[in-house]
């Protein structure tokens, strides 16, 4: 594993450079450092590998660079000329110069640059402070995870939309992308998505210290509502070993409320087993076994439907007696479709769930996807409403099964 640090400053290659050093399996971008400084300052932690930056940047020169070897940082410079570039950079001592234009080979220049592989992959994600308002701890959360099946029925929406919720009712609120095919929460929000969430923390995980480092692999979006961001693409799961979702639910809910963005398959794949794979749904079965109660999201269509009714039928196999919401999404009147019906057919396959409906709200999804906020952000809606109503219910399950 090849770790990177991406001095950003704003240049037109810069997103090219990320996309790609994020694409790649074999690196990972540790952190993006706003100028030389904040670069030595970050190399000098002894994590990095590799620093990528503008070959005319401010600052540079011969000193900084031996700096930078000095920390066992190899130095990959990008120019938008890179023959008139090769020769001032070429005093500085840079390993590689790439044209702008090139940056879609940066992983295979690092891979050059950078002698084999760094043992151990380091537990150092970005420099993200541990908010000043953390609450204390021992005040455990309750976890959510949003399950549902293949189709895109809107677990990951109906996921942000739930956190953003309980941030509102001033709940502390990790909200975790643990989806094995790839996350889809950083592109909701907008953010981008330098260092996985995931993948960091359960580097933590691995390196013993998830307990009391969590909250810096944790994007803060609000006061009270922190993300930690998904697979940087679907091929990485195997990097999130087995156990380690556990370990950073754990830590998340010493003092948070957690929800959870998981994949669509709780499926087992038993060819896995006899080569002692680890086992893709794994994550997701892992999310619907460690929470508390399960939002199980189904399209409002018939397709959506069947499946989600064969999805209550999987849960079950999986656990005993889940607190469980079915959430049927897009719900529309050009269906024309009574939710007494709906709820009777979907009791039928589970008695004890408690069915919700969250109406379709295109204008409410698109405004929230197009500014990359949550939807609680970009004002009131339907589906905002909807989202209030079924934490209400979720709480008031909560208050009855406790009663009893
Ligand atoms: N209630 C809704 N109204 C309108 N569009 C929705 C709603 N829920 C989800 N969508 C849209 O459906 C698509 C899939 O949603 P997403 O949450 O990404 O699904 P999943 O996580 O299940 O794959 C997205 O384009 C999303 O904006
Ligand atoms: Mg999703």
């Amino acid at each position: 594993m090849i770790v990177a640090l991406l001095v950003s400053t704003g240049a037109a290659w810069e997103a090219g450079a990320l996309a790609a050093l994020n694409a790649h399996p074999g690196v990972v971008v540790l952190k993006r450092c706003v100028d030389v400084e904040d670069l030595l300052a970050a190399a000098s932690a002894g994590r990095a590998d590799v620093a990528v930056l503008a070959a005319d940047l401010s600052g540079l020169d011969a000193t900084v660079v031996a700096d930078l070897h000095g920390h066992g940082v190899r130095v990959v410079a990008v120019a938008a000329d890179p023959d008139p570039a090769t020769a001032r950079t070429g005093r500085t001592g840079v390993d590689a110069v790439v044209g702008a234009d090139e940056v879609g080979g940066l992983p295979d220049v690092l891979t050059g640059v950078t002698t084999g592989t760094s043992p151990g992959v380091p537990a150092e994600p970005a420099g993200a402070e541990r908010p000043a308002d953390a609450p204390p701890a021992g005040s455990p959360g309750r976890v959510v995870a949003v399950w549902g099946p293949a189709g895109a029925p809107g677990r990951t929406t109906v996921a942000i939309a739930l956190a953003a919720e309980l941030a509102r009712r001033r709940l502390t609120t990790v909200l975790v992308d643990a989806d094995p095919h790839g996350g889809a929460v950083a592109q909701h929000l907008g953010v981008l998505d330098e260092v996985s969430g995931l993948l960091s923390a359960a580097r933590l995980v691995a390196a013993g210290t998830v307990a009391e480092r969590l909250p810096e692999v944790q994007r803060r979006l609000s006061d009270r509502l922190r993300v930690v961001t998904g697979l940087p693409r679907p091929d990485r799961w195997p990097e999130v070993r087995p156990g380690a979702l556990a370990a950073i639910v754990a830590a998340a809910r010493s003092d948070a409320q957690v929800v959870l963005d998981t994949g669509f398959s709780l499926e087992h794949d038993a060819a896995a087993d006899l080569g002692g794979r680890p086992q893709r749904n794994g994550l997701t079965v892992e999310a619907v076994t460690e929470a508390d109660s399960v939002v199980l999201v189904g399209a409002a269509d018939p397709v959506g439907l069947a499946r989600l009714a064969r999805a209550v039928t999987d849960l079950r196999e999986l656990l005993d007696a889940p607190d469980l919401h079915l959430v049927v999404n897009r719900m529309r009147p050009s269906l024309g479709w009574r939710e007494p019906d709906v709820v009777a057919m979907l009791r039928g396959f589970a008695p004890e769930a408690e069915v919700h409906f969250l109406p379709d709200d295109q204008v409410a999804v698109d405004r929230a996807l197009v500014a990359g906020r949550t939807l609680l952000e970009s004002g009131e809606s339907a589906l905002t409403r909807g989202v209030a109503g079924l934490v209400d219910a979720m709480a008031a399950r909560r208050q009855a099964l406790n009663s009893r």
